[in-house]
């Protein structure tokens, strides 16, 4: 008697684990900061894991540059980190509604972010590159005069595509979506940041990425504005990171010599 309503409990345990681990909808993630009892507590970092190298999805596990990074900066705090995957353009109103701690997220550092968040000190060069057809009349920034623009919303490809004269700019909820717009022939040309358009290009034939950068930029860590405490402590692991060639090794293990 004992036996079976164990063996019941049991199954019902293994019912809902299933269901927890298969469903697709999980969007949380917890890891446990290697060697550490969390004794700093709980992070939580947003950020949108459609920007191959720095975060996308291996099976259903968020992977990748920042991903690693934040990991590397949780540990070195003794926290736990939790990773919580969104929109990106809800990333922002997430740290300043205190929802999440920070943002890793392939940010790029500007003035108009700078009065919402607070940014640590860069961990990345970047740069916006344009993306269009191997057999494209486009060649450089100035031929996207009254094109028609895919961008991901609310990046900085999407800021400056507003500036081109006549441009026609589509906005796409993912960078993988304009892609796919371009190869379909809808749109004239993308707008993306330099790493992720070389991971794309590479998985559709037919595309490639013109040699002038539209911009060059840099990439920091997002945090609530005021924290300071936070953004420093953000910065003394960067600094450690940098300084011990790990955070060289997590761009390495991601982004191959070419
Ligand atoms: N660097 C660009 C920006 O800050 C794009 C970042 C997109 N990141 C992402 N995880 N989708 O606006």
């Amino acid at each position: 008697m004992k036996k079976s309503v164990i063996t019941i409990a049991a199954a019902v345990c293994m019912a809902a684990l299933v269901t927890a681990c298969g469903g697709s909808q999980t969007k949380t993630e917890t890891t446990a900061a290697a060697g550490t009892e969390a004794a700093g507590g709980k992070l939580i970092m947003v950020t949108n894991a459609e920007f191959p190298p720095y975060e996308f999805r291996d099976n259903n596990e968020i992977v990748g540059i920042d991903a690693d990074i934040a990991r590397a900066i949780a540990d070195k705090l003794g926290m736990e980190l939790e990773i919580q995957d969104m929109a990106f353009d809800s990333l922002i109103p997430a740290i300043q509604s205190g929802k999440a701690d920070f943002a890793a997220a392939g940010m790029t550092v500007n003035e108009d972010r700078k009065k919402n968040v607070d940014f640590t000190d860069t961990y990345a060069e970047a740069a916006q590159v344009i993306i269009v057809k191997e057999d494209s009349a486009i060649a450089s920034p100035d031929d996207l005069t009254g094109k028609k623009i895919g961008v991901q919303t609310g990046t900085t490809g999407d800021i400056y595509a507003d500036d081109i004269e006549n441009g026609d700019i589509q906005r796409f909820n993912k960078g993988m979506e304009a892609v796919m717009s371009l190869t379909q022939g809808k749109i004239d040309a993308v707008i993306i940041d330099r790493e992720p358009a070389k991971v794309f290009v590479k998985e559709n034939a037919g595309l490639k990425i013109l040699d002038e950068a539209f911009t060059e930029e840099e990439y920091a860590i997002a945090i609530k504005k005021g924290n300071t405490e936070l953004v420093d402590k953000f910065n003394t692991a960067i600094k450690e990171l940098k300084e011990s060639g790990e955070l060289q090794k997590i761009v390495d293990k991601y982004i191959t010599a070419e």
